[in-house]
Formats: C-alpha cells, sequence, structure tokens
C-alpha cells in the first residue's frame, strides 16, 4: 500500500523532504523615514512597525542587520509637499538623506529605494496631475530623476512604484546615462488597485487627496492583463519583478513564475499585516502559525524574494527554531 504517513512520522523525516522553506536572507523589510528629529512614531494599524527620524534609524537598522535580512525597502516622508513632488528628487531629500545614512553605516544591507511620487505631492497621487487626470508621459522625466539621485545616493536596487507606462524604460536610460548601468530595476510590474494598501497610505501620508488609483494601478480582476504588464517591464529593462500585494494574487505569482524566468518578489502588503495582528490581538490565531503558513504559500506559488512586514518577527521566530 502506498503510505504517504512514512514520510510524515517525525520532525526530522519531515524537514527532510519539506519542499518549501523560509529564510532570513530573502526577506526584505519595509522601513518608513520622516522629517525631524528625536522620532519613533507608532502606525495603529501597524502594529509593531513605526516611522523613524534618521537621527533615530539606527535603533532599527541594528536590529535587521542582526536578524540577517537582506535589506530594506526605504519609503521616506518628507516635511514639505507641492503639486510636483519637488522633494522626491531632491538631492538632499529625506529619502537620499536616509539612504545615505544606511549605506555608510550599514553597509552590507541591500537598500531598495521606492520610486513614486505619492508620497511628495500635495494631492497624494502617483503622477503629475492635471484636473483630476493623472498624467503618464510629463510623470515619466521625474521618475528617471528621482531613480538617479536615489542611485546617486547609494540605493542598491531601484523599485518603481507608480505604475506608469514606460517608466521602467525611461528609468533604465537615465541610470545608464547617469553612470548607475550595474544598479538593477526591480520593478513593480503587476501592482493591483487593492483595498489592501489602506494602512501603508497611513503610514507614508500618501492616500490621494480626490479620486484613486485606478487608472493606473491594474484592475483586481485581471491575470492575463497582470502578464502583459511583467512582460512588458522585462522588454523596458526589469532585472526583477514584484506582484502586490501578496496573498489574494499567487495565482498571479504562478503564473508568472511558470512564464518568466526572473526573480519574482512579493510584497505582503500593509493591510494583510494589519489583518494578520489585529487577529492575533484578540487571541483568535496563533500570531506565528498563520504568519510562516502565508509566507510558505506564498514561496510555494513561486516568490523568490519576501517583501515583508513581519521580517523582523520572522527572523526571531527562525532563530528559536
Ligand atoms: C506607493 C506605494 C504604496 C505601497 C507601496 N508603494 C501605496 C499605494 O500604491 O497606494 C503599498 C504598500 C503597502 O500597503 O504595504 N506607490
Ligand atoms: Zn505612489
Amino acid at each position: 500500500m502506498r503510505r504517504f504517513r512514512r514520510l510524515r512520522g517525525s520532525e526530522a523525516m519531515r524537514k527532510l523532504v519539506r519542499e518549501t522553506r523560509i529564510s532570513a536572507e530573502e526577506m526584505i523589510y519595509p522601513i518608513f523615514i520622516i522629517e525631524g528629529e528625536n522620532i519613533k512614531n507608532p502606525i495603529a494599524s501597524m502594529p509593531g512597525v513605526y516611522q523613524y527620524s534618521i537621527d533615530r534609524m539606527d535603533e532599527l537598522l541594528e536590529k535587521v542587520k542582526a536578524a540577517g535580512i537582506a535589506g530594506v525597502l526605504i519609503f521616506g516622508i518628507p516635511a514639505e509637499k507641492d503639486e510636483v513632488g519637488s522633494q522626491a528628487y531632491h538631492p538632499n531629500g529625506i529619502t537620499q538623506r536616509a539612504i545615505r545614512h544606511i549605506k555608510e553605516n550599514y553597509p552590507e544591507l541591500l537598500v531598495i529605494a521606492d520610486v513614486c511620487l505619492c508620497e511628495y505631492t500635495s494631492h497624494g497621487h502617483c503622477g503629475l496631475v492635471d484636473g483630476c487626470h493623472i498624467l503618464n508621459d510629463e510623470t515619466l522625466p521625474l521618475l528617471a530623476k528621482m531613480s538617479v539621485t536615489l542611485a546617486e545616493a547609494g540605493a542598491d536596487i531601484i523599485a518603481p512604484s507608480d505604475m506608469m507606462d514606460g517608466r521602467v524604460g525611461a528609468i533604465r536610460e537615465a541610470l545608464d546615462e547617469n553612470g548607475f548601468k550595474n544598479i538593477p530595476i526591480m520593478a513593480y510590474s503587476a501592482k493591483f488597485a487593492s483595498g489592501y494598501y489602506g494602512p501603508f497610505r497611513d503610514a507614508a501620508h500618501s492616500a490621494p487627496q480626490f479620486g484613486d488609483r485606478r487608472s493606473y494601478q491594474m484592475d483586481v480582476a485581471n491575470k492575463r492583463e497582470a502578464l502583459r504588464e511583467i512582460a512588458d517591464d522585462i522588454e523596458e529593462g526589469a532585472d526583477m519583478y514584484i506582484v502586490k500585494p501578496a496573498l489574494a494574487y499567487l495565482d498571479v505569482v504562478e503564473a508568472a513564475a511558470q512564464r518568466f524566468d526572473l526573480p519574482i518578489a512579493v510584497y505582503n502588503v500593509s493591510g494583510e499585516y494589519a489583518m494578520v495582528k489585529a487577529a492575533a490581538q484578540m487571541g483568535w490565531i496563533d500570531e506565528k502559525r498563520i504568519v510562516m503558513e502565508n509566507l510558505i504559500a506564498m514561496k510555494r506559488a513561486g516568490a523568490t524574494i519576501l517583501i515583508t512586514y513581519h521580517a523582523l518577527d520572522v527572523a526571531k521566530w527562525l532563530k528559536e527554531a
């Protein structure tokens, strides 16, 4: 008789035949850096996540380094916003200064720089606006300029999340022209217009002041279109791509993994994190078990890289195991 249970008899046996594993070195931890001094602001909807000012960042970075996490995905929150997001591409903007601080003090950590205007614009949209229309082609030079300033500050990877068409090509060209031929692009290629970004917009002060992002982020119903977006970004020069959010989109991750041979990152976003934390705080679920199960599911679907707010907790659990 075929007995599947033969290979389930002990933890040692189960570990031997395990098909999917999680490690700290494939995880990226998103961080929020805010203008000002001596700030460590808790984010109500994301328990355990804080906004830090640059002078308090070390507290966090020491933990990330000790945990063996691959790197950080950085989001800057400027003191001033305007129509055109000037602080996004200012050589001494909050994000550029934070990147310099990390690379000077923690050279072994990978710094992934998110490229988008929404944290820096007064209207909170990811591109320039004309009335209630979000402009595509006019936004591209600003994203390209922002990418160059982030690379100059020391970013190891450029990650455009704006969802304007043609941005990967525009950014690749600008990086190449400015001496950054070897800086890879991790494109948020399949980024859906999702309700799961709510807590992030509190953390990054990036909620749109009018309308929503449905004219540039993807419709949640579309899987084949996601594959076209990814194919297009690869053609424009993406070295890796992101599927975002994670859990409700694992079918997209799996289909993409079968079709393309580039590394895939999944972004386990703020709303997914908030749901797990809330249920755990109520005592309704076993947090560690649920988080590990969720992350394993992402890897099983085909993810190479996990971008997750759970990274510090997971690294700690892995060490205990
Ligand atoms: C900005 C950006 C967003 C996220 C990452 N980059 C928010 C958005 O598009 O509204 C979401 C991350 C999260 O929810 O954890 N373009
Ligand atoms: Zn944005």
